[in-house]
Order: C-alpha cells, then sequence, then structure tokens
C-alpha cells in the first residue's frame, strides 16, 4: 500500500516537473531540431515499448528486428541506393551514424594492405583495377597504391581471397594483419617493416560546416584531432568544392592518404546542402589525374529526408519541374539541389536521422552503406548469439555488425509505421519537408521587409531546407562587437532557458574565421562595416547570427501565422534589448 501510494505521489510529482520540458510540439519554438512528432510515429512507439523489444538480435526481438531491416531499405529506396547491394541500421543517432561510417571507411582503406598479405602468404595472385583504369598485379603496388584503391575494389579483393582457400584460413590470415586486430601503435610498426615507409598519418576531410561529433569520432578512433581537415565554405555555406580539389592536390603531392571526405547534407546551423553531385566529380577528377581515391560519406542526418522530395507518387526519381509542379511551388527547389540531393545514390555510406526529419521519437538515426560487403570489416560475434552461419538474412543478428549492443525496437517500429502511413515521396513525407521550407522561405522574406525598420535584418541566403539564419543591426551601434552584443541580447529574450510558456524560443549561432570566411564576408558587406578590421579584431570570436529552425508541421499555416509571430517577438526583443547594448559591451569591454 505504502509503495502505491508513493508511486502515485511520485508519478504527480513526475507529470508536473515534466510540465518545465521544451514545448518543441508549438509553432512558436524554432530553436532546434525538435518538433511535434507524427501520430504513426508516436502510436508505434507507445505500442512496441510495451513489449521492449531489444533490436540486437532477432532471438530478443523477433518482429522489430524484421522492421528495422525494411526500415533500411526503404531509406535506402528514398536516396537510390541499390536496396539489394545496400545494408543499413538504425543506431540512437547521427553521432552514432557518423561513427561507423568512419570506422568502416578506415577499415576499408586499409583492408588491401592485408589482403596483399594474406595473399602473398597464400601464394596467390591476384589483380587489381587502379582508380586511373589500370590493371595492375596486387603483390606490385606500393603503399601509397594500396592506400588508393576504390572501396569497391578493395572489397572485391575479399571476394577474390574466399575464392582460394577455406574461409577459416582467409579470415585468420586477414585478421593477423588488420587494423581492428592490431591497433595503430602496432600497425605502423608493422607497415614500416613491410614498406620501409609508413606514410603520413591519414586525414578526414569534413565541411566546415561539420557537426560536432566528428571531433568526438576522429579522436574515438584515435585518428586524432589534426588529422579531421575542415573544408572552407563559400557564401551559401556550401562545402567549397575548388579549395577541395586543392587540397587534394597538396595532400596527394604529400602521399597524405585520405580516410574519407565527409559531405553535409543539410548542416546543423543553416540546414546547407552541400553540391554532393560536384564533390563526386572531384573525386573522379583525382582518381584519373592523380590516382587519388577516397569513400566518400554523406552526413545527411538532418537533410537525408528530405531526398523524399525528389522522388513522385510511384516512388521515381523526378526533375526539378516535376517537382515543382507536384509540390505547387513555383520556384523550388532549384536544379541544383535536386542534382545534389540524388547525387546521394552515389557516395559511399549516408547517416539520416529519422529523429530530426523523419518525425520519429528518440532514439531513431540510421547508417546506411552502399556496399554491404563494407560491414564485413568491423564484424564482431558473440558466443551468445545466433551465430553468423545461422544468419540467412540481415534480420536475424544486427548485433554482429554495429556498433552498439542493445537498442530499442520500438525506434524501428516507430519509423516503419511513419514510412507506411507518410510514404517517403513528394506526395507524403517530401510534402510535408517542403511545407516547412516555404515556411522558412517566408520567414526569411520578411525579415527582409522595411518593417523591422529602425533594425535591419541581414540575413544569410535563403535556407537550402528550412534553418533561417540572420542577425540585427541598428544604426546607434559602431562594431561589431556591438552587433554581438545586441544579438546575444535577442537570443537570450528568445531562449529556450529564459522563455516562458507559449512565447517565442530561437537559438543561435557564430560564424567563425577562417572556416566561414566565405559565409562572413557578405555579411560584413550588408553591414557596411570595415571587413580588414574584423577579420584583426573578431574573427575568431565570430559574428552571432540569430539561428531558427521551421520544423513544425503547421508552420505554414496563416491561422495562427508562425512566421509573422515570430518577426513581431524578434522586433520587440530587439527593441527591449538595444538599450541595453552600450552599457553590455562597455561592461565587456571592463572584463576584458
Ligand atoms: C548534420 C548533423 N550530423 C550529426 C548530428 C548528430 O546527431 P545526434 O545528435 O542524433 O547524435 C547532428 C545533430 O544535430 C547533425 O545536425
Amino acid at each position: 500500500m505504502v509503495r502505491i501510494e508513493e508511486l502515485k505521489n511520485n508519478f504527480l510529482q513526475l507529470l508536473s516537473r515534466l510540465h518545465a520540458s521544451v514545448p518543441a510540439f508549438s509553432g512558436r519554438y524554432t530553436a532546434h531540431m525538435l518538433s511535434e512528432q507524427t501520430i504513426a510515429a508516436q502510436a508505434a512507439y507507445f505500442a512496441t515499448m510495451l513489449y521492449n523489444p531489444n533490436n540486437i538480435s532477432s532471438e530478443v526481438a523477433p518482429v522489430t528486428t524484421v522492421l528495422e531491416v525494411e526500415v533500411a531499405k526503404q531509406l535506402a529506396e528514398m536516396i537510390g541506393y541499390d536496396p539489394h547491394r545496400a545494408w543499413g541500421h538504425l543506431t540512437s543517432g547521427g553521432t552514432i551514424a557518423n561513427f561507423e561510417a568512419l570506422w568502416i571507411a578506415r577499415n576499408v582503406l586499409y583492408h588491401p594492405i592485408a589482403a596483399a598479405g594474406a595473399a602473398k602468404d597464400l601464394g596467390v595472385d591476384l589483380r587489381v583495377s587502379l582508380p586511373n583504369g589500370s590493371c595492375e598485379r596486387l603483390r606490385d603496388l606500393d603503399l601509397w597504391q594500396l592506400l588508393n584503391l576504390r572501396p569497391a575494389c578493395a572489397l572485391d579483393l575479399w571476394d577474390q581471397l574466399w575464392a582460394c582457400a577455406p574461409r577459416s584460413v582467409i579470415e585468420k590470415a586477414l585478421r593477423e594483419r588488420s587494423l581492428a586486430t592490431l591497433g595503430y601503435q602496432d600497425y605502423s610498426r608493422r607497415l614500416g617493416a613491410a614498406f620501409g615507409d609508413t606514410l603520413p598519418a591519414g586525414v578526414v576531410l569534413v565541411s566546415a560546416t561539420g557537426h560536432y561529433s566528428w571531433e568526438k569520432i576522429v579522436r574515438a578512433l584515435g585518428i586524432g584531432s589534426n588529422q579531421l581537415v575542415l573544408l572552407p565554405v563559400d557564401e551559401n555555406c556550401h562545402m567549397n568544392t575548388v579549395a577541395l580539389w586543392e587540397k587534394i592536390v597538396v595532400l596527394s603531392a604529400r602521399h597524405v592518404p585520405i580516410m574519407a571526405c565527409v559531405t553535409v547534407c543539410g548542416s546543423t546551423e543553416e540546414s546547407a546542402i552541400d553540391r554532393v553531385d560536384e564533390i563526386l566529380s572531384i573525386r573522379a577528377m583525382a582518381e584519373r589525374k592523380l590516382g587519388v581515391t577516397f569513400h566518400i560519406h554523406a552526413d545527411a542526418c538532418y537533410g537525408g529526408y528530405a531526398a523524399s522530395i525528389t522522388r513522385g507518387a510511384a516512388n521515381e526519381r523526378q526533375t526539378a519541374k516535376e517537382i515543382r509542379g507536384a509540390l505547387g511551388v513555383p520556384h523550388w527547389p532549384p536544379e541544383e539541389w535536386v542534382r545534389s540531393v540524388s547525387a546521394l545514390e552515389h557516395v559511399d555510406s549516408v547517416s539520416i536521422d529519422p529523429h530530426k526529419l523523419g518525425y520519429t521519437p528518440y532514439p531513431a538515426g540510421a547508417f546506411l552503406l552502399k556496399d554491404r560487403r563494407a560491414r564485413e570489416l568491423v564484424a564482431v560475434d558473440p558466443p551468445y548469439l545466433a551465430p553468423a552461419a545461422d544468419d540467412p538474412g540481415d534480420s536475424v543478428f544486427p548485433g554482429r555488425f554495429i556498433f552498439e549492443g542493445s537498442k530499442p525496437g520500438a525506434a524501428a517500429a516507430a519509423a516503419w509505421l511513419n514510412h507506411g502511413t507518410l510514404p517517403l515521396n513528394n506526395t507524403a513525407h517530401g510534402k510535408l519537408i517542403a511545407s516547412t521550407v516555404t515556411a522558412a522561405h517566408r520567414l526569411h522574406e520578411e525579415l527582409g521587409q522595411p518593417e523591422l525598420s529602425p533594425f535591419k535584418a541581414i540575413r544569410l541566403p535563403a535556407p537550402d531546407i528550412n534553418i533561417v539564419c540572420f542577425l540585427l543591426d541598428h544604426p546607434s551601434l559602431a562594431s561589431v562587437a556591438e552587433i554581438n552584443s545586441l544579438n546575444e541580447s535577442i537570443f537570450k529574450e528568445l531562449s529556450p532557458a529564459r522563455a516562458k510558456a507559449g512565447e517565442y524560443i530561437i537559438s543561435r549561432t557564430r560564424l567563425t574565421s577562417p572556416a566561414y570566411d566565405g559565409a562572413i564576408r557578405p555579411v560584413l558587406n550588408a553591414l557596411g562595416r570595415d571587413a580588414k578590421s574584423f577579420w584583426a579584431e573578431y574573427g575568431a570570436e565570430g559574428i552571432v547570427i540569430l539561428r531558427t529552425t521551421i520544423m513544425n508541421p503547421f508552420a505554414d499555416s496563416e491561422q495562427p501565422d508562425y512566421m509573422a509571430g515570430l518577426v513581431a517577438a524578434i522586433c520587440e526583443a530587439a527593441a527591449r534589448c538595444i538599450k541595453n547594448v552600450g552599457a553590455n559591451s562597455e561592461a565587456s569591454l571592463a572584463e576584458a
């Protein structure tokens, strides 16, 4: 009886405490990548969590592991992977999906070295095609060439080896030489002994808009932060592809291996979509001209579901014109947008989060691999779950190939019912996302109107998806420090921590030099401030940017008009804050 009373009291206390949660369901919440989820996803999650299935293995989740395989196939088909060649699974989120991408990319990169050693021991003569199209004997390749085989060619070696000796013999020979077994320290020593030169440490190229998870990942994998190379962005916050090519040329001349190039499809801060098609062309040029190649991973954790916009009612890929017709939006999406998003089908791996633009409850990220063979390079078999040999399909034992262990089958059920109810094309899920893009573009336009006077909004370009970034300027402000102070104060007024129930909530970020120079230049031009003194005085501190994420499915409605309400709330906050700006910046100067 006592326990029941405690349960009741504590439960009521919990419900009451939960009232202080972020009101992400509200159209006035525009801070982060949070929103109302779909009814389908919530209903499936509720129903399934009562069974508490653990999607590590079909032994403990016979139903939801199958649903997870189906979800991965749906996502693979949405981006254009061949579902028979591809493989994917759900993760706890984008960080782990990105981690798996680099974990696998690195193992694929070093696989030819293990394969060459195994082939030599077994007395097998294998041939392999190089990125420039020539076909060579594996045993004749030097270390640089071995580290520059196309991912698919590296995996072909695996198949060729299987044909030469019993599986157990090949596995043992590869294991003894693999980075996974030896670890970096012993591996480098052995490379030095075998090739007389270990080559400089390999790097990971990432768009400067890359999520901070990449920093965690290179540290966790022992690659090291120094090896994470940020590529500058242009005025649209897209990876600068000229800079990418120049970087590849320099790295190639120094024989620095490129483990992966990470392109961002829907950046965390701006929802910017890199020109994935151009990045693929640059890799093709690097293969042809320099004999250099690398794994391309698309971090589409935020923007991946936007690929549903490119699919028609029969899931066929559509042109920009057809999409505009289907959505009834005359000027969006532009041709380049469609080319970039459609090009996801050619990258080697993709991460896409159902718990972001998939409108599914946490935790639900997804990792997709174009060539399923690569997963074998990270496979681990525990003794107490179904052995690999018993695995007739993907659903029996996902735990074998993934980094995480126990994970919720409810997340798979939620994504599954969601995809079934709102199919991944522009008549359903894609239409929902497109409506948030329309709302975001309307907000972008309204911020450009003279009604904001005496304030003026300096906007980043109209977003590729639905995150609108801008800052407010005022004629009385003399320096970037004062402008930053005003915008920081506006953010504080409308921040998740300060806003009261029913108020508008936004977030903020900073554009810092040198990574964001391409995007900062037009902002400084629009501000009319002295650009030279900016770089000298504020480059590292950067420019404070207000950020609004328009994810709510009702953002596009005109009753109530959330976008007009948001502009009004920002203007009111600015009017309150401007009075204190001089005082604030004097105080911060005094502190400094
Ligand atoms: C582009 C991008 N990649 C990765 C992540 C990490 O995702 P998660 O928080 O689900 O681990 C995020 C999160 O916002 C993101 O925006």
